[in-house]
């Protein structure tokens, strides 16, 4: 049995050990927020927050999870949106939205440690795909949400 903690809750996954978190998360624990693109580690649709860090789930087993605090699209927030998920929104940084919780998990996990991101780390940060192409877009948003993080834009 696998243990760990997801979105503030403990789970405790009766599965193969070499289980892709992905899998276990969208299959067992029906977080269907977390998507699945190319399962290779590539798109990043996938994309989680483990002990802090973006993770992308596909390639990560549940078994080198154990133990660690993850966090999904589900999670990300309470009670309001997140200020990711506001500045995606006012920046309309959402075409189709299979992208969408990848780029905003890879996005929060970059503006915790950082308040004002330059293009380049942004870029260096969310490599995640969009086959829509709103990086442009995305890349604004995740300036916004920093400002908004950082209490300069309410
Ligand atoms: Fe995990 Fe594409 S599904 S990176």
């Amino acid at each position: 049995m696998t243990r760990f903690t997801v979105n503030g809750q403990p789970v405790h996954y009766r599965m193969d050990p070499e289980t892709p978190l992905l899998f276990a998360l969208r299959d067992a624990s029906n977080l269907t927020g977390t998507k699945y693109g190319c399962g290779m580690g590539q798109c990043g649709a996938c994309t989680v927050i483990i002990d802090g860090q973006a993770v992308r789930s596909c390639q990560v087993t549940i078994a080198q999870v154990e133990g660690g605090f993850v966090t999904t699209i589900e999670g990300l927030s309470r009670d309001r949106s997140h200020p990711v998920q506001q500045a995606f929104a006012a920046e309309w940084a959402v075409q189709c939205g299979h992208c969408t919780p990848g780029f905003v998990m890879a996005a929060a996990a970059l503006i915790v440690g950082n308040a004002n991101p330059s293009d380049l780390e942004i870029d260096r940060a969310l490599t995640n795909l969009c086959p829509c192409g709103t990086y442009p877009r995305v890349r604004r948003a995740v300036r916004r949400a920093a400002s908004i993080q950082a209490g300069r834009e309410r």
